[in-house]
């Protein structure tokens, strides 16, 4: 009978010392959480300003990263003044449309269409960058992407290298040149596998974090962006948020992530989760936004809808 009694009473006593620390932590967990941090996400950017080395871009070599997926022009494109339309939602209700259409170059990504909603994001589409996930929608809606340009259309598609490559290995790549064969007026390029390690670099040196092995996936912005400054002397884009503007407290109202897709998840949430999740890979947009703001000032570049 003691031996039995003394047990209970070991195991009332852990139970009262598990309770403890169950207590202990969850309060610790609480206050933490509400500690007058900003940030409501875990930051993906923690390299040290030290580990951060900026590239002149307007001085890439523009020759060897293009490739035409048809006879053997050269990306001849320079603009003085670009509309760089990004596809987030805050570009609705802008009426932007008309300055966008009035401006030299205009610059637009993956499937993000102009049809029904002009008056925000204008008409006329230069160039678009299209991501390797995205060439489905955009060859199934020809008229909409492939026939709704004006003089000189540019695509180029960014990928990696199984998926686009040129001489057969990307699996994408015949399809693209299908359809660049029926769109011959339409200039098609794709990036090619060392331009692409190129743009890994270059997110290493901007962050000072490896791309791969931080498990990082580049955005079509953020290849977009550096195609830009590339091609145009100035360039405006127009609904970018900031860096900050997703970790402000209170929360903006929520807005989605792409214009066209009204439904669509919230572009912070959709910011926020992708910024902070290690397990498998992710875009890191909110440290993207920290590098463009960097190349603004080396950069004539303006932000506006919402300007920063
Ligand atoms: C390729 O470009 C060169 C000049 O840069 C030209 O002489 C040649 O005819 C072109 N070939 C084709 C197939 O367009
Ligand atoms: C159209 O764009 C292509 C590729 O950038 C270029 O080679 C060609 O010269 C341009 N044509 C005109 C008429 O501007
Ligand atoms: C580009 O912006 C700079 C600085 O704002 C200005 O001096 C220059 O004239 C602009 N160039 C064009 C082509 O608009
Ligand atoms: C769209 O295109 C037509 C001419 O093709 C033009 O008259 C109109 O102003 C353009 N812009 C907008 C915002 O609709
Ligand atoms: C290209 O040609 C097609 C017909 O072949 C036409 O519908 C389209 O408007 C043209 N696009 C450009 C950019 O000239
Ligand atoms: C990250 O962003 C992509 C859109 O590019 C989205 O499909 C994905 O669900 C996001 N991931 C998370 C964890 O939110």
């Amino acid at each position: 009978m003691g031996p039995r009694l003394s047990g209970k009473g070991q195991q009332s006593h852990r139970l009262v010392i598990f309770l403890a620390i169950f207590i202990l932590m969850t309060l610790l967990i609480f206050f933490s959480s509400n500690s007058g941090n900003d940030a409501v996400y875990t930051p993906f950017h923690v390299a040290s300003a030290k580990t951060i080395t900026a590239t002149d871009l307007k001085r890439w070599s523009r020759k060897d990263g293009f490739v035409p997926v048809h006879g053997n022009k050269s990306l001849a494109l320079h603009c003085g003044k670009c509309a760089l339309v990004t596809s987030s939602s805050h570009v609705l209700s802008t009426r932007a449309g008309e300055e966008i259409d009035r401006t030299e170059c205009v610059i637009r990504m993956n499937d993000a269409p102009t049809l029904g909603y002009e008056s925000d994001v204008g008409n006329r589409t230069t160039l678009r960058v299209v991501a390797h996930s995205s060439v489905f929608r955009v060859v199934r809606q020809p008229n909409e992407y492939l026939r709704r340009t004006d003089g000189n259309f540019t695509i180029i598609f960014w990928g990696p290298p199984n998926k686009i490559e040129k001489n057969g290995k990307g699996t994408l790549y015949r399809l693209i040149q299908r359809v660049g064969a029926a769109y011959n007026n339409v200039s098609f390029f794709t990036i090619t596998p060392n331009r692409m390690r190129k743009f890994d670099n270059l997110f290493h040196r901007e962050t000072g974090r490896d791309r791969q092995k931080s498990h990082s996936w580049l955005s079509t912005g953020w290849f977009t962006m550096v195609i830009a400054i590339e091609l145009c002397d100035n360039i405006t884009v127009y609904g970018m948020v900031p860096p900050s503007y997703c970790g402000k407290k209170p929360l903006s109202k929520k807005l989605p992530y792409h214009y066209y897709k009204p439904r669509g998840a919230d572009e912070c949430l959709m910011y926020i989760q992708n910024e902070s999740s290690r397990r498998g890979s992710h875009h890191r947009f909110i440290t993207e936004k920290q590098v463009f703001a960097r190349w603004a000032k080396l950069y004539n570049i303006k932000f506006t809808h919402p300007s920063w």
